[in-house]
């Protein structure tokens, strides 16, 4: 009915996926979501409708995005007892293990979301975790703040009243700042999906065994919030930041990023895929000078991840090894300029992927895909006899 995948009930895991999700040409950097450019769909779409883009497969007509957000209205109450479950993590608690642990939570507080047959029941799983998401995000961020919970308000657009039940203080009106809605809606288009990285694929292996929707966006949350993945971005700040407390000093980093006795390595640069610039790096590098521009901040963590990209650019370390930056490298500084602590970077992350995660999700169960089982070349022992424990 929405361009759906016909169930394709022949099809064998090879180990590979087939999808008709997202396009990468890591040579040329080259991202596509069903098809559309990921610099257009940045410059001209929001993040609901890239969303519904993702996981039905069409850009919404205007009655298909309101019913959709009409929809996702209807189900936004977070259940009050899951609060017992956030209030027993300490204050302490890193958000994406929380996040990962309410995730997995919703289930007992939503019970039919967990074995999903018919393709309605797929959708309102869909429809339940689009709206319960956000709140778990802002939960987190709240909790950590020490700051009251706040549920957010259905007046307001999709990423608007995530802002808002990120960032309402209590008992101050909530004032929507244009310039900060629009940079956090393009940064979750830019993170809404990948084709087959760490997480996504951590969500479909899953998801293959028939594990709910939910469990199995615990587990992708899981799996980005290696510092090698998704948790880069706040290694990127946190990276940033050590050399500017060391005086800016970019080459200290750089020879420590090329020692190969040093496990270092330069965060925001380098990836599987792509051999050549990440666009998402681009259109992100573009935004944090606008971003900053706008809001009037000059913060010298910019200056130093530009001066850190020239010199590395210009590197033959990096570049014979074509080692460019990644999503990750000024995403932060766009975050760090919206008041996101640095420790919610990921949860950002892990937000704008989830459309990315539900579609790789449905296409793989409408898709009828067996569980998945990769296989593995044996380099172990040949057979051997048994050696009692007195003659070891
Ligand atoms: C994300 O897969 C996705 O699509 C992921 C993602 C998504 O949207 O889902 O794009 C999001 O995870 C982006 C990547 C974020 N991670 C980081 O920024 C962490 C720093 N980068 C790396 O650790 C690394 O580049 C990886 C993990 C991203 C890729 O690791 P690989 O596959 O080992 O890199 P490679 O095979 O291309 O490495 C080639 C060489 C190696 O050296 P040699 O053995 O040839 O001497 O380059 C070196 C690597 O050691 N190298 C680096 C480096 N990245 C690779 N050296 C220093 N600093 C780096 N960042």
């Amino acid at each position: 009915t929405t361009g759906m995948i016909t169930l394709d009930p022949g099809y064998k895991n090879t180990g590979s996926c087939e999808s008709a999700i997202t396009y990468l040409d890591g040579e040329k950097g080259i991202l596509r979501y069903r098809g559309y450019n990921i610099e257009e769909l940045a410059d001209k779409a929001d993040f609901l409708e890239v969303a519904y883009l993702l996981i039905f497969g069409e850009l919404p007509n205007k009655q298909q995005l309101k019913q959709f957000h009409e929809d996702i209205k209807q189900e936004s109450h977070v259940d009050e007892e899951m609060k017992k479950i956030l209030d027993a993590f300490p204050k302490s608690a890193h958000p994406m293990g929380v996040l990962s642990s309410l995730t997995s939570a919703l289930i007992a507080f939503n019970p039919s979301s967990v074995n999903v047959t018919s393709e309605k029941d797929m959708y309102h799983a869909i429809i339940r975790i689009m709206a319960k998401f956000p709140v778990l995000v802002a939960w987190t961020m709240r909790k950590q703040k020490g700051l009251p919970l706040d549920y957010g308000d259905d007046s307001l657009g999709y990423v608007e009243n995530l802002h808002k039940m990120m960032f309402k203080r209590p008992s101050k009106e909530y004032v929507k700042n244009k310039v900060v809605i629009e940079a956090l809606d393009k940064l979750l288009i830019l993170h809404a999906d990948h084709e087959q990285n760490c997480s996504t694929s951590t969500v479909r292996i899953t998801g293959s065994s028939h594990a709910g929707l939910f469990v199995s966006l615990s587990a992708g949350i899981s799996a980005l919030w290696g510092p090698l993945h998704g948790g880069a971005n706040q290694a990127v700040l946190e990276m940033l930041e050590a050399i500017a407390a060391d005086g800016g000093d970019t080459q200290k980093y750089m020879n420590k990023a090329k020692d190969k006795n040093d496990p270092f390595r330069l965060m925001g640069f380098g990836h599987r895929v792509y051999k050549n610039f990440d666009p998402r790096a681009k259109i992100i590098k573009r935004a944090a000078d606008e971003v900053l521009g706008d809001l009037g901040i000059e913060d010298p963590i910019l200056s130093i991840a530009k001066g850190l990209e020239k010199v590395a650019l210009e590197d033959p370390y990096f570049v014979d090894r074509k080692l460019y930056p990644n999503v990750d490298f000024y995403s932060g500084i766009i975050y760090r300029a919206l008041g996101i602590p640095t420790e919610m970077f990921t949860v950002m992350f892990a937000m704008g992927r989830l459309p990315g995660w539900i579609a790789q999700w449905r296409e793989m169960r409408l898709r009828g895909e067996p569980i998945g089982r990769p296989r593995q070349v044996y380099i172990g022992e040949n057979q051997r006899p048994f050696v009692p424990l007195n003659k070891r």
